[in-house]
């Protein structure tokens, strides 16, 4: 049997986000967040993808399962000891921006918040873990939402350089590694979790979506020089949710057509971010649309010289693409669309399962920007039961990470520079595009069920002590 080597020191762990597990709702003069306003179950991916959402909560007809999470704000001791427990060297999670800075767009950053994320990063720092942090995790405050519209308003840019500079004075000397925007592209399919602002009914929606980038653009480059300059031996990368995208055939109209897609949602984000200045791919699609984007004196300077360090991905699936989609059917998968892939099996939420496809996206990324990758989400979002004695057997959450992690092995032969792995949703959470508890991805099973009932108990699944096993042997024990 084949050997995986992974390289000495390689960044084994887990990741989560603030808005996904912590609730504390109302506590430590926290603001709300888009998460907050968020319905739980169906409901949430049909707002996600339809005009007009009001970001209101509506009690009488909706439950908002990120209010409670899974109570990481109150539980964080026992769970990090949990993560110690399996040998994470990484424990990747977001600061919730309305903690810090509640409603955005105040003068000075709130004390309890901050000291919260000081309890949290000690706790690591007590079994040797290190953060990786997301700045933004689909959690801006509702309150620049409402009264700026999101990231579409310029201003915003000047809140963030606020609320960055407010954490990396804190935090300087506990956080080395940091990411600015969580899947920032996704921004281009929903709008309201990334870019902070719904599409109104009647509006066309790139001339707001691509200035509301820009700004993003602005504001991770503004972040990345801060961050240099304040923490000098951090790195700080971008985030990216990137998904192969395969030609349905040989056809080269619609190899065109994939490679096409491809570059407009893989790569629109990171080539800024990564390269420094706008593809010229894009030039064509803003003349053909007629996007202006406006900008300030300066701004391609400031992208030119803020360009990231590392790039973090997530990588679940791929995507398959064809010109002319009507005699086929579509795939489910991550929002991001494509037809079914005749070669891959799906997840229960009709996510296609595509191993190989992690090596594809390795090697790509690196042939482009031959920086430094970190796999900072994967996983297996599916039903887990607890059996009477109370074992969790997820034996296919296992075969899935598996093939998974041989996948990086084999690219790391290919030559790929990659600097480690957080397994997405290391402890069951609330799903972001679902709403729901019962699509669980975790080693760690939370008793808490759609219906909101539960113990929020803590049990190990079968998969923890095969985690365990495979961060001590540094990946060669699979
Ligand atoms: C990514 C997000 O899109 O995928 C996470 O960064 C999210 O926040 C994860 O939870 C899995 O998606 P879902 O919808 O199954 O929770």
């Amino acid at each position: 049997m084949k050997q995986f080597k992974f390289p000495e020191g390689f960044l084994w762990g887990g990741a989560t986000a603030a808005n996904q597990m912590e609730g504390g709702f109302y506590e430590g003069n926290k603001g709300l967040n888009i998460a907050d306003v968020l319905p739980g179950g169906k409901e949430r991916l049909s707002i996600l993808q339809s005009p007009g959402f009001n970001f209101e909560i509506d009690r009488d007809k909706y439950s908002y399962p990120n209010h409670e999470g899974i109570d990481f704000y109150h539980r964080y001791k026992e769970d990090i000891a949990l993560f110690a427990e399996m040998g994470f060297k990484v424990f990747r999670m977001s600061i919730a921006w309305t903690r810090i800075f509640p409603n955005g767009n105040e003068l000075t950053a709130n004390e309890e918040g901050l000291a919260f994320y000081d309890r949290v990063f000690d706790e690591l720092h007590k079994y040797g873990i290190e953060p990786v942090v997301t700045i933004s995790h689909y959690e801006m405050p509702v309150n620049l939402v409402k009264e700026f519209g999101g990231w579409r308003n310029r201003e915003v840019v000047t809140f963030f350089e606020r609320y960055v500079n407010a954490i990396f004075n804190r935090y300087k000397n506990k956080v080395k590694y940091w990411m600015t925007f969580n899947e920032i592209n996704s921004g281009l399919i929903m709008p309201i979790m990334g870019l902070g602002f719904s599409i109104q009914k009647e509006e066309d929606k790139y001339q707001p979506t691509f200035q509301a980038f820009h700004h993003q653009f602005v504001a991770s480059s503004i972040a990345v020089k801060a961050c240099h300059e304040m923490i000098p031996d951090a790195q700080i990368g971008c985030m990216i949710l990137y998904a192969p995208v395969y030609s349905y055939d040989s056809n080269p109209k619609n190899v065109m057509y994939a490679l096409q897609e491809e570059r407009f949602f893989n790569y629109f984000c990171a080539d800024v971010q990564l390269r420094g200045e706008y593809p010229a791919f894009i030039n064509r699609f803003f003349k053909e649309h007629n996007i202006e984007i406006e900008m300030q004196d300066g701004d391609l300077e400031l992208i030119k010289e803020g360009t990231v360090d590392y790039i973090g991905f997530s990588y679940y699936m791929s995507r398959t693409e064809i010109k002319d989609k009507s005699d086929l059917e579509n795939s489910q998968g991550n929002l991001i669309g494509g037809v079914k892939n005749p070669f891959l099996k799906a997840s229960d939420w009709g996510w296609e399962i595509d191993p190989e496809g992690l090596r594809i996206s390795l090697n790509q990324l690196y042939d482009r920007y031959q920086v430094p990758l970190f796999v900072v989400e994967n996983g297996l979002g599916a039903y887990d039961k607890v059996e009477e004695d109370g074992s969790i057997n997820d034996h296919y959450r296992i075969d899935y990470l598996r093939e998974h992690i041989k996948a990086m092995a084999e690219s790391i032969e290919d030559g790929v520079n990659l600097m480690g792995y957080t397994s997405w949703g290391c402890i069951d959470l609330v799903s972001a595009s679902s709403g729901e508890f019962s699509k669980r991805y975790g080693f760690i099973y939370v008793d808490k069920q759609d219906d909101r009932s539960g113990t929020l108990e803590r049990k190990k699944k079968k998969s923890f002590f095969w985690y365990k096993d495979v961060i001590a042997s540094n990946g060669e024990k699979l």
